[in-house]
């Protein structure tokens, strides 16, 4: 106590600073890719809290990541906050970022209401914003525009037949269920023989609300989604089932996650 309250004040202030520069000039010069993106780029709260439950869910589901190679697709990357988590877990995928990219922008603050999205892109353009937090992965290529609603871009479809993994976080809710079909008949035909789809998200299963809590935080959610807008809303996994096995997809699991999440494990027909 006494050696503190001798320590000359001039010298505590210059060591504070002196102390604050390096942590700054470090995390400047470290590989962590927040350090690096521009202020206003932030991925949203929830992202950060869902992306290690589905890493770990993925490290489980999928090929040892040491031998599981190939192109692999993530639809609605969003500001690119699992894609930072699943790029380095799995060094010998190539990792395709997309994002919905709609004609008109919406206000900031109508992002999640118009278009279902969060987080936030400051100063910089939907694909820009993923590339800004994705560019430090050397096994990530540039963001594309991709509506689950319309055709696949060029980028994708050219290695239709060849990806070994496609991911959606977060999305099938918020889209209309068109954006479902889209999603379920686009994998059926990028996916290689033997590839995987990852959905995680909110679902009811046969027709119910899941959670501990009996359903009920889903059920309230469902109606937020339902009362925004008309055609979101929180889908069946036996639904999407049917609709996936048309596309020669089918549902190898099924992972309960936190929070009344869970992660649907499809896989392409050999
Ligand atoms: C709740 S955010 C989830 C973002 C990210 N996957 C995550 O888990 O943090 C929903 C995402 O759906 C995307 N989205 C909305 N409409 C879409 C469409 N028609 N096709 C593809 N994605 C769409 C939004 O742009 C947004 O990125």
């Amino acid at each position: 106590m006494y050696m503190f309250k001798s320590t000359p004040p001039q010298i505590t202030a210059t060591a504070a600073a002196a102390a604050v520069a390096a942590f700054f000039l470090l995390r400047r010069r470290s590989k962590d890719p927040v350090a690096q993106v521009p202020a206003g780029q932030q991925h949203h709260p929830s992202a950060m809290r869902n992306r290690i439950p589905i890493l770990k869910a993925l490290l489980k589901l999928l090929p040892e990541s040491d031998s599981f190679s190939g192109p692999a697709l993530e639809i609605a990357t969003g500001t690119g906050a699992l894609m930072e988590v699943v790029a380095p877990a799995f060094p010998h995928l190539t990792m395709q970022p997309s994002e919905y990219v709609p004609e008109t922008a919406a206000a900031p603050d109508e992002q999640w209401s118009k278009h279902g999205k969060i987080g936030l892109r400051l100063g910089l353009d939907e694909l820009a914003c993923i590339d800004e937090h994705c560019k430090v992965f050397k096994n990530c290529v540039p963001a594309v525009a991709l509506d689950l609603s319309k055709p696949w871009p060029t980028e994708v479809t050219e290695k239709n037949g060849s990806h070994v993994l496609i991911l959606c976080a977060n999305t099938l809710h918020i889209t209309p269920w068109a954006c479902s079909v889209g999603l379920l008949r686009g994998a059926g035909q990028a996916l290689a023989p033997d590839g995987h789809l990852v959905l995680y998200g909110p679902f009811k299963v046969s027709g119910e609300f899941i959670g501990a809590d009996g359903g009920a935080g889903n059920a309230k959610f469902d109606a937020k989604l339902r009362s925004t807008n008309a055609e979101w809303g929180i889908r069946d996994v036996g639904e999407l089932e049917k609709v996936a096995e048309g596309f020669g997809l089918a549902l190898s699991e099924k992972v309960e996650m936190p929070a009344n999440n869970l992660c649907l494990h499809f896989t392409k027909a050999s």
